[in-house]
């Protein structure tokens, strides 16, 4: 998968299938299940570190686990997110530890939470020959300024927000906690395809915190979060019968030794 095939599914009329994912492990299952696009989310400050949230999150993280998911990955497109506060730190830098990203990772493109705002870095990303996945709606980052995670239903701040992106050359957007209905008006307003999590089925594609969607998350999982397995049942029951086993001593048995 390149940028521009990724971008040519909207066109297409073809759905886009996005994960989470920050290990080798998991990165080749998901690659060889034939998913389009990987996303080195700074959700891993969450699910891989126990963070509260994604701000602790730094450019070094982002790219041990990029490098992790990039040596897995044969077909999906790799995307690695900027960490907080990255984008932030003006067009120069924010070129800098992108392209830093992309040397030492071998990732294809960055994602940055913000619309209108980050109009400027977008184009100078894109530019400097680094392609760019906006994210707006709710964003994670704005954590401590919203109070929590609140579903974001502004149309006009979030309209304006996706056309910023896309005219400042972005190649997709996600959209993130906002009513099914607004993400619909966005996804045929733009050009770009429009990237779901927890905005319904009108998008161009949808992505999930691989964690999520294998059930692994223990506690509080948002509403949009569908368990396609319970791993974490599987995984529990796994232990469970490995420790048993060790503990009667029937493991090894005479199938798992060495003569
Ligand atoms: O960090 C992340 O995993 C994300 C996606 C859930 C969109 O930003």
């Amino acid at each position: 998968m390149t940028v521009p095939r990724f971008a040519a599914a909207k066109r297409e009329g073809r759905k886009l299938t996005m994960l989470t994912a920050y290990d080798f492990s998991f990165a080749k299952i998901l690659d060889e299940a034939g998913v389009d696009s990987i996303l080195v989310g700074d959700s891993l400050g969450m699910v891989m570190q126990g963070q509260p949230n994604t701000l602790p999150v730094t450019v070094d993280e982002i790219i041990y686990h990029t490098k992790c998911v990039c040596r897995a990955v044969q077909h999906a497109l790799v995307i690695a997110d900027l960490p907080f506060p990255v984008n932030h730190l003006g067009v120069h830098k924010t070129i800098e530890m992108s392209a830093r990203i992309l040397k030492e990772t071998g990732c294809q493109a960055v994602k940055l939470e913000g619309g209108a705002d980050q109009a400027a870095v977008i184009e100078g990303l894109v530019r400097a020959g680094i392609p760019v996945m906006g994210h707006v709606g709710l964003r994670p980052q704005n954590v401590l300024m919203m109070g929590g995670y609140r579903i974001q239903r502004d149309a006009e701040i979030l309209l304006a927000d996706a056309r910023a992106a896309q005219d400042a050359g972005a190649f997709g957007l996600v959209l993130e906690g906002i009513p099914s209905s607004l993400a619909k008006e966005v996804t045929t307003t733009l050009l770009i395809p429009t990237i779901g999590i927890g905005a319904g089925s009108e998008c161009d594609g949808q992505v999930l915190v691989l964690h999520d969607m294998l059930g692994l998350t223990s506690g509080n999982v948002p509403k949009f979060a569908k368990a396609f397995c319970n791993l974490r049942q599987s995984v529990a029951a796994a232990v469970q019968s490995y420790c048993s086993d060790v503990q009667r001593g029937v493991f090894p048995d005479h199938q798992h030794s060495y003569e």
